[in-house]
């Protein structure tokens, strides 16, 4: 089928199969492997990408194994290459000061959801991380450092 998107500003245009998972058009067809799979059933949020449907006007996070490619038909969607002109967002800068990461591996995921969280959220207190965080796991860190740099990202943020 074709399919037609933008992802990360760019126009994109591909045949795909109609079985194909999102998160493998992402990482195998448009080689961004940035997005992670941990699981493939979406449980682990590895895999948290942006997407704003042709019917909205606002990212939402989605677990891209939980949809085939053929659904973002006509939407943007964002990835973690795509986040920032910048050098670092403010996402990132803050899950870097604080040592928000050891592997890396569910880090994607969880700047991409915080991301929308805090579009939702700019000014959360720690339980209302936990509770966006929630579909997100991370079998490193012990969490309490994913939370301090998401409060460090919405200070800042709000700053800007
Ligand atoms: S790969 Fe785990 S939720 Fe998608
Ligand atoms: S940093 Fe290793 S799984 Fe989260």
């Amino acid at each position: 089928m074709k399919l037609k998107l933008t992802v990360n500003g760019k126009a994109v245009e591909s045949e795909v199969d109609p079985r194909l998972l999102l998160v493998d058009y992402i990482r195998d067809k448009l080689s961004l492997t940035g997005t992670h799979i941990g699981c493939d059933t979406s449980n682990c949020g590895a895999c948290t990408i942006l997407v704003k449907f042709p019917w909205s006007n606002k990212f939402v996070s989605v677990k891209s194994c939980t949809m085939f490619a053929v659904q973002a038909e006509g939407a943007e969607i964002k990835t973690v290459e795509g986040l920032s002109d910048e050098k670092l967002h403010p996402i990132q800068k803050a899950f870097w000061e604080n040592h928000a990461l050891q592997c890396g591996y569910c880090t994607p995921g969880f700047i991409m959801q915080a991301y929308a969280f805090l579009q939702e959220n700019p000014k959360p207190t720690s339980e209302d991380v936990r509770r966006g965080i929630s579909g997100n796991l991370c079998r490193c860190t012990g969490y309490q450092n994913i939370v301090k740099a998401i409060i460090q990202a919405s200070k800042e943020m709000e700053a800007k």
